[in-house]
């Protein structure tokens, strides 16, 4: 047994398999499906550069969706806080839904912070051969400057707690698929780098 079936609750379940193949959904999407596992500090440019890169490769042809951080936690994450648990139970999700969306035939670009090392392991393990660790680079203190929402100045004055880089840990990645820096490239030039990097994996295929 596999520790995930070890771990599941629930007894008497059997899996059914679908009729629709792998290669028949290829064949439909031109391409096939899977996820971009986009991790930095909050005001690092992971939205940013998820929203851009999926109307990027929208408009070429691909299928694409963005899961985000903000935007999950809203609905699929509504129960989850910022402990360290409650973001392992939230990485656990966002990896099984990008592995269905993946399956489905999707590439998925997951945009969170996922601030540990074996949460985004996991993730990868939902998924298989088709999850690329895609580290958006940009120094504590560039985030700090940036402050798009406000919170870094919010968590400096302890209104926050537990907020990543300022009073929680921030595990970069070990061996990142792709690292976009974004305290080097500006946007445009970071959503093309991540767009060749789409296109070298995830070729499309003609009729
Ligand atoms: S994760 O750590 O579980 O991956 P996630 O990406 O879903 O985090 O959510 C991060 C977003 O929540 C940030 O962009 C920020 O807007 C908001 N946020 C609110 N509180 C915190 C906090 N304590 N630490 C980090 N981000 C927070």
């Amino acid at each position: 047994m596999t520790d995930q079936e070890t771990s599941i609750k629930s007894t008497n379940i059997t899996a059914v398999e679908s009729r629709v193949t792998l290669q028949d959904r290829i064949k439909r999407s031109g391409h096939t499906g899977g996820v971009l596992w986009f991790t930095g500090l909050s005001g690092s440019g992971k939205s940013t550069l998820a929203i851009e890169l999926e109307r990027r490769l929208f408009n070429i042809g691909y299928n694409v969706f963005v899961l985000d951080g903000d935007n999950v936690r809203h609905g699929l994450s509504s129960n989850l806080g910022f402990s360290p648990d409650d973001r392992t139970e939230n990485i656990r999700r966002i990896g099984e839904v990008a592995s269905l969306f993946s399956s489905a035939g999707f590439i998925v670009i997951a945009a969170f912070i996922s601030p540990y090392q074996e949460d985004r392991d996991r993730a990868r393990e939902a998924s298989g051969e088709n999850f690329h660790e895609i580290y958006v680079k940009a120094d504590l203190s560039l985030c700090e400057s940036r402050d798009p929402k406000g919170l870094y100045q919010k968590a400096r004055r302890g209104e926050i707690p537990e907020f990543t880089g300022i009073s929680a840990p921030y595990e970069a990645p070990v061996i990142p698929e792709f690292t976009v820096d974004t305290g080097e490239l500006d946007v445009e030039k970071s959503v093309t780098a991540l767009a060749k990097y789409v296109g070298a994996k995830f070729i499309q295929q003609q009729d």
